[in-house]
């Protein structure tokens, strides 16, 4: 989800096949050879990616009264504000913030952007937008590249059936409705566009979750004509202790020349942060989220956290997402649930003082894929024989967030799976 690695090149661990998480649904179980078919019509169910968090491109437009800095251009025509490592380091930092955070209005339960700042989200249904998040190819911005071109060697076609779903990360589902309603539209229009054939969603973290809310919003008639699969990368189905954490003390996106503090007054402003904390469904209320010396604060306890952290806005936001997360039912379509495990992942925030508002925490660590925690990349797990339609399940060991989006095994079993008729 969060950029992290997409900032610096994504480390890959060896991966290990582990043949106790995982099986290949298509070993080819007859003792008979398959009968020699007669040479069929090609049909490729067409690929729509959804990304997650971070995994879109932005653009903003300026017309501003006041900047936080001189050196912070308050007038510019529309231009890239994400991804773009240039304006990351500083002092340009602090006018890219400025820029790309939210504020959040109480009364509407919405967010906005900086007074003169207009943003929105270029490239609707092509794939290209999110197959680099970079715009000029910087190759840390790599991110749906090598999954499309392996479609592409199997015959695909950007933009006729490779499509891109881009939508604003900064934002949860409940801010999310159009996109909800223009994703149905590109769905079918795709469908039509390749003959009627049902698509096949390609998801990675946050994207995941949010192809999940899509899907359940969908009638059993409507999956059944238009959607073939799911195939979801990393899935942050049950939220992060990470999002806690950028809570507590932001995320330097995994790069050493960014500031984990700086970019946290950007970071808490999203409501997806919140969307993306734990969730009930797989904390229990006694589970311990932070420490101090003389006190836990439990899952049950998170509004407290909040409090005392300074940022209630966070437990605001919460509850307007918790509704997205308590709806755990199955996406009733063909799911194959594929992500990293075995990697550190933070677990719990322990604090040295009592006092934890504006301290750094040490981080407890436990497994997970380095960004979302094991427990969550596995929630797909409890709809097996919830849901009548086939799950499937790959856990990949060593392999972390945005590694899965690379790996050979992921790569070979996209190439498998989008052969099946
Ligand atoms: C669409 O599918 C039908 C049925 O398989 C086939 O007869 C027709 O030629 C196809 N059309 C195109 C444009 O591929
Ligand atoms: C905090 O939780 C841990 C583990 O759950 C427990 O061992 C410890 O006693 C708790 N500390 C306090 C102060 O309640």
């Amino acid at each position: 989800m969060r950029l992290c690695s997409i900032i610096f090149a994504v480390l890959l661990f060896v991966a290990l096949f582990s043949a106790g998480n995982c099986f290949w649904p298509f070993h080819k179980k007859g003792k008979h050879p398959p009968k020699p078919e007669p040479p069929k019509e090609k049909r490729l169910s067409p690929v729509i990616f959804v990304p997650g968090d971070g995994g879109s491109q932005l653009e903003a437009r300026l017309s501003k009264s006041d900047s936080p800095y001189f050196i912070c251009e308050k007038t510019h025509d529309w231009y890239n504000l994400w991804l773009d490592l240039e304006q990351l380091v500083i002092p340009m930092v602090y006018c890219w913030i400025d820029n790309v955070k939210l504020y959040y209005d109480k009364v509407t339960r919405t967010t906005h952007n900086t007074p003169g700042v207009e943003t929105r989200i270029p490239g609707w249904g092509d794939p290209e937008v999110v197959e680099w998040i970079d715009p000029t190819r910087n190759k840390a911005g790599a991110y749906f590249k090598d999954i499309a071109n392996v479609l592409a060697d199997l015959g695909y076609v950007r933009r006729l059936n490779i499509r891109g779903a881009p939508y604003d990360f900064r934002r949860a589902p409940n801010e999310n409705k159009q996109f909800f309603i223009d994703l149905k539209q590109l769905v079918e229009d795709t469908y039509e566009a390749n003959n009627q054939t049902a698509v096949t969603f390609i998801t990675h973290s946050m994207g995941s979750p949010m192809t999940l809310v899509f899907l359940q919003e969908q009638t059993a008639e409507w999956k059944a004509q238009y959607v073939r699969r799911q195939i979801s990368l990393a899935g942050a189905w049950a939220g992060s202790m990470k999002a806690v954490k950028v809570f507590a003390m932001g995320d330097d996106l995994d790069s050493f020349a960014l500031s984990a503090k700086i970019l946290r007054a950007e970071q808490i402003s999203h409501p997806s942060t919140a969307w993306l904390l734990p969730s009930p469904l797989f904390w229990k209320p006694s589970e311990v989220l932070a420490s101090t010396p003389s006190r836990n604060y439990t899952m049950a306890q998170m509004k407290e956290f909040f409090h005392d952290i300074d940022y209630m806005t966070g437990w605001e936001m919460r509850k307007d997402t918790m509704r997205y997360t308590q709806n755990f039912s199955p996406p009733d379509v063909e799911l194959h649930c594929l992500y990293g495990d075995g990697v550190s992942t933070v677990e719990s925030l322990i604090y040295k003082k009592d006092t934890i508002n504006g301290e750094t925490p040490k981080l407890k660590m436990g497994y997970g894929d380095g960004t979302v925690n094991q427990r969550s990349l596995r929630a797909c797990q409890s709809w097996e024989g919830y849901s009548s339609s086939h799950i499937s399940t790959l856990a990949l060991q060593g392999v972390d967030h945005m590694g899965i989006l690379v790996h050979p095994d992921v790569l070979q079993y996209i190439r498998t799976v989008m052969l099946q008729p």
